[in-house]
């Protein structure tokens, strides 16, 4: 039985990482305030410094968030009209809605059943002579299949950009995301794993000219003041987020292990019932942004454990080529079989650091007593 004295469940709960750190989070901000320096300061540039650093790379740009970082790389890459960026429709919308607003063609291709990432073999169907760079998600915390996307970019000339918005800290092959592809485009949303206190985002890059060209494109194109040499944006990282972000950079590798134990517990906890849960790939660390299983019976199964007071979500329910917003490239049920399948069959479990092993033995008793 639950205990009486069990804390709720939340499905994500980013509050309960701030509490602890409070009053070091309240020193960071009135340091800001009395300081007057508000937007793209010295703790910005602390912050491009320690999180390159943390992922393995030279440069980080800060922006005003993940999707932006997108944005400003596909930019920064010259991508526009004529130009096809391959990506996934089994993902959160911001890297077609990038690929979309610089007027370049969004074209899908189908995901790995058990990672839910890219299918590299479909990526390798869809290029075509106008396709300029592969858009891959490291989705829910692990690495795409860069084994192979790797050198479909070295052999069509493509450029990689890693979404790694849920995947601050992973690697592939011991080797830091985020500084693999040309540019690596990370989220600061609250309820990431390295989440600000609002929106944040930033773009890492080992090359020092696509650096400078990121830095000049979130404000303005400009590189010395009111001259604009490049058609630029306002994507800038404020002071406030990056003192916050300090903070709580020290303890994300810690956070990343605990995610890692909730996991490992899941998994042995589920093993035996007629679900399929989650896969690494061979050469990933995972850093479970989402714990999720694929299961025949999603809908019952999602009220089961409402019922049972533990709060649930699907990610994705519509994969992208099925959204309305792309009705005009005319997707059709059956287009990304894979992608549609899981959409109809995944079942994430509440994840979050704070989490007690009581409390998720109790989504493990609940998982099991739906099933029995
Ligand atoms: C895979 C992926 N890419 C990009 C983004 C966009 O990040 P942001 O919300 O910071 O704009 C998200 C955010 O949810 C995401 O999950």
């Amino acid at each position: 039985m639950r205990s009486q004295l069990m804390t709720p469940i939340a499905f994500l709960n980013p509050g309960a990482q701030t509490a602890p750190l409070r009053e070091e989070l309240l020193r960071a901000v009135t340091a800001v305030i009395d300081a007057g320096h508000f937007i793209l300061g010295p703790n910005v540039a602390a912050l491009e410094q320690e999180v390159a650093t943390f992922c393995g790379a030279a440069h980080g740009i800060g922006v005003n968030s993940g999707s932006d970082a997108l944005t400003l790389a596909l930019k920064a890459l010259d991508i526009g009209p004529g130009d096809e960026v391959i990506t996934t429709p089994f993902t959160y919308i911001a890297p077609a809605e990038s690929i979309h607003q610089l007027g370049a063609k969004v074209v899908f291709a189908d995901i790995d059943p058990r990672t839910f990432t890219l299918d590299a073999a479909d990526v390798a169907r869809r290029i075509t002579p106008r396709t300029k760079a592969l858009l891959p998600v490291h989705l829910f915390g692990q690495a795409s299949p860069l084994g192979d996307l790797l050198p479909l970019c070295e052999r069509h000339g493509l450029s990689l950009v890693e979404d790694c918005a849920q995947a601050i800290g992973a690697t592939w092959e011991g080797r830091g995301l985020a500084g693999i592809g040309r540019i690596g485009c990370l989220s600061f949303y609250p309820t990431k794993n390295l989440g600000a206190d609002g929106d944040g985002g930033m773009c890492i890059t080992q090359d020092p000219v696509l650096a400078k060209k990121l830095r000049m494109l979130r404000v303005h194109g400009i590189e010395k003041r009111y001259y604009h040499d490049l058609h630029g944006f306002n994507s800038r990282l404020d002071e406030l987020q990056a003192a916050i972000l300090r903070v709580k950079l020290p303890h994300l590798a810690r956070w990343n292990q605990r995610r890692a134990e909730i996991a490992a517990r899941y998994s042995a906890g589920l093993a035996g019932l007629p679900v399929e849960l989650p896969v690494v790939a061979p050469g990933n660390t995972h850093v479970w942004h989402v714990y999720a299983l694929l299961t025949d019976r999603q809908d019952a199964l999602q009220k089961h454990l409402e019922a049972a007071g533990i709060p649930t979500l699907i990610y994705y329910p519509v994969p992208l080529h099925l959204q309305r917003c792309y009705a005009d490239q005319g997707g059709q049920p059956g287009d990304y079989p894979v992608a549609e399948a899981v959409s109809r069959r995944i079942q994430p479990l509440p994840m979050y650091p704070e989490l007690t092993d009581d409390q998720v033995d109790w989504v493990i008793t609940a998982i099991r007593g739906f099933f029995q």
